[in-house]
């Protein structure tokens, strides 16, 4: 676009931004990062071809939902039943059935941060997939059979017996660990901090109510929120993590502060490394260091976790931690 050939609305004299970027799909920090300064020519370097949706090649359809749909939420049971795929994937179902997947996992497309993920995300279907943000290890929402893709929501979705709220935040940055990828972020140009942050750097907690239990979903996110995101919150029943030994998102203290400020009944630990999961590539490492530290927990020997409300009110920050648990298939 030419100067004298401004976009409606386009006015003042300014020039569009002139920014280099080097676009490599989504990856752990790295994707769409600005290239150069203002003063160079505008370019896209495309390492990972540009893909639409791939809905219209998913087997599955919505007659799943639409049953559920004139069953104006007649829920069998009280049970949440969590599916913990590895890393921060989990298909959560409520009682009436209704299942959302949150956060499935793929290798970088443009390569640039390794191959985490040995083994493919195993194909399933779900009525809804849902992805907290726009990086490689949470974002395989193309890999799954949904009938519906929320990706990134924002707000209230309401269906069934569930009730999804988005809450919008940001991604942590500076991480304790040794590794320190947000570094890579600033070489290639671009500021991660809010509000200037690239847009892979936002970040979706999801509060997800049902059956009577409220499990938030965490993603990548920061751990010093502000306090509307607290407040929008509220009282958390299941807490999902991500901490682990190298403390790649969260550190073991900030952990610990979010727990202690949530007072969760249950405490999931995610995004570390995972035999048949992720790999060593990742830089990550297992989450026991943090488990054994706390008070209570315990050790789960299988992928699936079946809660009810009543089942856990008693419980005071337990950590259920899936080890190298995890589904590989439907
Ligand atoms: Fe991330
Ligand atoms: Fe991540």
């Amino acid at each position: 676009m030419t100067d004298d050939k401004r976009a409606p609305g386009q006015t003042n004299g300014l020039k569009p931004s002139r920014r280099k970027f080097l676009s490599m799909g989504a990856a752990g920090g790295l994707s769409a990062i600005a290239l150069g300064t203002n003063d160079v020519e505008a370019q896209e370097i495309n390492c990972a071809p540009v893909s639409g949706s791939v809905a219209w090649k998913q087997p599955g359809n919505n007659e799943h939902v639409r049953a559920l749909q004139g069953a104006a939420q007649q829920a069998a049971g009280n049970e949440l039943v969590i599916d913990y795929f590895g890393h921060t994937a989990f298909r959560l179902t409520t009682p009436a059935g209704f299942s959302l997947l949150f956060d499935p996992w793929r290798n970088d497309p443009s390569g640039a941060w390794g191959l985490w993920f040995p083994k493919d995300f195993p194909r399933i279907v779900v009525d809804a997939v849902l992805s907290t943000h726009a990086h490689f290890d949470h974002d395989a929402i193309d890999k799954v059979d949904a009938t519906s893709v929320l990706d990134r929501l924002v707000g209230k979705f309401s269906f069934s017996d569930v009730t999804i709220t988005g809450v919008a935040d940001k991604h942590s940055t500076d991480q304790p660990g040794w590794y320190k990828w947000i570094e890579a972020v600033k070489e290639f140009g671009a500021d991660p901090y809010p509000p200037n942050n690239p847009g892979h750097l936002d970040n979706v907690t999801y509060l997800v109510e049902a059956a009577g239990i409220r499990t938030l979903i965490w993603g990548d996110n920061r751990a010093n929120p502000p306090e509307e995101v607290w407040n929008a919150w509220g009282q958390v029943d299941v807490l999902t993590l991500p901490v682990d030994g190298s403390e790649h998102i969260l550190s073991f203290e900030q952990g610990d502060q979010i727990v202690e400020r949530l007072k969760p009944k249950v405490v999931i630990p995610t995004h570390y490394l995972q035999k048949g999961v992720s790999s060593t590539l990742t830089t990550l490492q297992v989450a026991d260091a943090w488990v054994d530290r706390q008070k209570n927990k315990r050790r789960l020997t299988d992928p699936r976790l079946v809660l009810t409300a009543d089942g856990i009110k008693d419980f005071d920050r337990e950590f259920f931690y899936f080890g190298d648990t995890a589904q590989h298939g439907q």
